[in-house]
């Protein structure tokens, strides 16, 4: 097959187009790239359940705290009184009835040491009869991995109510998993505890999981969408993202339950599953999403909830126009501030308090996370009373708006019909943010999906992934061949990448074993990474973006009839052009570049596929990890170089990236 690669430029190409949507679903947070390792540990988690409509919490601020060892005369409470936080409002209570004794927290599913690593322990104590030492230590079957002891300060009655902050180091003499944290106490007696906190000293800005971070970081993400997802609009609208009880220390931060805790609630589970602990602490608040952005190089997206609880799990809202809009609104606006004010300002102060008196820069806001408009559900409206509010203040900033759940019904159309009417106020949405989890072969049936779309009104693909199937704890959700169809759709988004300004895979993050959705671009458990073949073909588009598409002469219709899917891009800084190019056949195929004399001098390509990393015996069987885990399924990627001139082979299903 020939591809024709005109020199005629086409669709200028938005630097930032390819960028990244997290949310704390799958553990991706608490559990994920927080690198905190203590589960609850300001003994404030609760256990939620129920189903829509009646979604309710209990109180179980022990959860993950246990007896050291198991037959220990100890008593554990969790208590009211005089607190650390007004905001979290318990703390442990324990009576030591025998030296050598104490508590443990097992951390989210174990808690595991590398060799060699130091871990900072923070807890705050009150001594209320106690004069012995507190050793802290990672143990698994009685044996010590990590040791360091500390004597208690306050036992004076001078110290009532006040709680002292110690630290500690523990250096890994010897790697471990499913260990647990223990502290264990030199004599009997009395104290008061919250807040016991372990981050590896490795962790980035002392708050990131590292090898998370890193492959993140290694993805050249251009924007960062957070908190979500469903997360920012809570299954009630009290369990909303408030974002507000994030700046501030740690331990000040409100405890709410994970709306994703009750994923999949049904009789048969008695309305309450296996994630009903999943709590979100706001360790991973606002402050940290804003620096994880300027780390990994993204432009910060924030999404607001608009006086909407989710509404596929609720008709809970605010009424319009009533004070507590309002109050919504304002939180945008002190958002803004937060990100951008100076440090005189209000919440550009508060910036500066948390460490960081430059601004953040924001100029991208989400009004709504998923919305549509129903008779009850005034989605537009809400959208027009922010969207004034924001830029009658900060009229650089750029909205996104919402095109609802999906790509195919009236809320989708009547969503376009809103934007498309208002497109000629200036500014009034940057872009229309889509969502679609579908079937690769829907993927590939579409590759012209952006083809006829109106340009006036920009488009976000801000949620996409293909599903060849889907469930909770599902790796194996991420194929190659699902992968694959991704590539060749986003083909069809950069070829029209003048109406497709920005794109988002999602979900990001699934820890193994606590992923309510699947599938996922990032898998991991407690030491290990293992990226998708999602991940990969993500991570070969950011990288290779051109500033403008290249005229194909319309060839790639012609190609999608062969199994075959391309664009091609120019990137002027380095004088190449880009190909992007599916074989979607389960045998190789040879294609042949017939080249505009524009680029004729550029004789020799760098090419980088990705293949299934299956052997054909391993074909279909599903991939285990060394803790026997089930994992996404593998793909490789190879360099390879030729001259342009010459006829390329590309490998059965594969995806690949060529240069010249
Ligand atoms: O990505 C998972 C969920 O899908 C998001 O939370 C929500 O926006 C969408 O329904």
């Amino acid at each position: 097959m020939e591809l024709k690669i005109n020199a005629a430029r086409r669709a200028k190409i938005q630097p930032d187009m390819i960028g990244l949507f997290f949310e704390d679903i799958n553990y991706a947070a608490d559990g994920g790239l927080y690198a905190e390792m203590i589960e609850n540990r300001s003994f404030e988690f609760v256990r939620a359940g129920g189903d829509a409509k009646d979604y309710y919490f209990e109180y179980d601020g022990l959860y993950s705290w246990n007896p050291y060892p198991a037959n220990a005369a100890i008593t554990l409470r969790a208590v009211q009184g005089s607190p650390l936080s007004e905001n979290n409002p318990h703390y442990l209570r324990t009576t030591v009835h025998r030296a050598e004794t104490g508590f443990c927290n097992s951390g989210y599913g174990g808690i595991a040491l590398k060799e060699g690593m130091d871990y900072h322990v923070t807890f705050f104590a009150r001594c209320v009869s106690y004069q012995g030492c507190f050793r802290a230590e990672v143990i698994k079957d009685g044996k010590s991995y990590a040791m360091a002891e500390i004597s208690c300060e306050d036992h004076s009655e001078e110290t009532f109510n006040y709680f002292r902050r110690y630290h500690m180091t523990l250096h890994a003499n010897q790697s471990v998993t499913g260990a647990v944290f223990a502290l264990i106490f030199t004599e009997p007696g009395t104290i008061e505890f919250d807040f016991i906190s372990m981050f590896p000293s490795d962790a980035v800005a002392g708050i990131f999981r590292k090898d998370l971070f890193d492959t993140l970081k290694a993805l050249k993400p251009g924007f960062l969408r957070f908190p979500g997802g469903c997360i920012v609009e809570g299954n009630t609208f009290s369990n909303r993202y408030r974002y507000k009880d994030s700046l501030t220390e740690p331990w000040n931060r409100k405890n709410n339950w994970n709306r994703w805790a009750v994923h999949e609630n049904c009789i048969e589970n008695d309305f309450c599953g296996q994630y009903s602990h999943y709590n979100q602490t706001l360790g991973l608040g606002y402050y940290e999403y804003f620096l994880l952005c300027e780390l990994i190089g993204a432009k910060p997206l924030p999404v607001m909830n608009v006086g909407f609880a989710c509404q596929y799990q609720s008709t809970e809202q605010v009424t319009i126009n009533s004070e507590e809009f309002f109050r919504l609104i304002q939180d945008a606006l002190d958002l803004i501030e937060f990100a951008n004010g100076s440090t005189d300002t209000k919440w550009g102060a508060i910036r500066e308090k948390m460490g960081h008196p430059e601004p953040f820069n924001l100029t991208l806001l989400g009004i709504g996370n998923e919305q549509w408009q129903t008779e009850r559900a005034d989605f537009f409206e809400r959208y027009t009373a922010f969207e004034q509010a924001i830029h009658e203040r900060y009229p650089f900033i750029r909205l996104i708006g919402s095109a609802g759940p999906d790509i195919t019904s009236d809320r989708y159309t009547a969503a376009w019909d809103f934007y498309h009417k208002n497109a000629d106020k200036s500014n009034f949405v940057y872009a229309v943010d889509e969502h679609y989890y579908v079937r690769p072969q829907w993927l590939y049936e579409h590759v012209d999906f952006y083809d006829n779309y109106p340009r006036n009104v920009k488009v976000f693909s801000g949620e996409y992934a293909a599903h060849p199937l889907s469930g909770m704890n599902r790796p194996d959700a991420n194929t190659v061949e699902g992968a694959l169809s991704e590539a060749a759709f986003l083909t069809n988004l950069e070829r029209n990448a003048d109406v497709v300004v920005m794109a988002s895979y999602a979900p990001l993050l699934a820890r193994l074993d606590y992923a309510q959705w699947s599938p996922d671009m990032i898998w991991f458990d407690e030491t290990e990474v293992y990226p998708s073949a999602s991940y990969y073909v993500q991570q070969l588009y950011s990288c290779n973006m051109g500033d403008i598409t290249l005229d194909t002469g319309g060839g790639e219709k012609e190609a999608a009839k062969e199994g075959l899917y391309y664009s091609v891009s120019y990137c002027e800084k380095e004088g190449e052009v880009i190909l992007k190019i599916v074989n979607a056949n389960g045998e190789a195929k040879p294609v042949k570049l017939q080249i505009d004399e524009e680029f004729c001098s550029h004789s020799r390509y760098r090419a980088k596929t990705l293949t299934a990393g299956n052997t054909a015996a391993d074909a279909g069987k599903s991939i285990k990890s060394e803790k026997d885990r089930l994992l996404p399924e593998k793909a490789v990627l190879s360099d390879s170089e030729g001259t342009v001139m010459e006829e390329i082979i590309l490998p059965a299903k594969s995806f690949t990236v060529l240069r010249f």
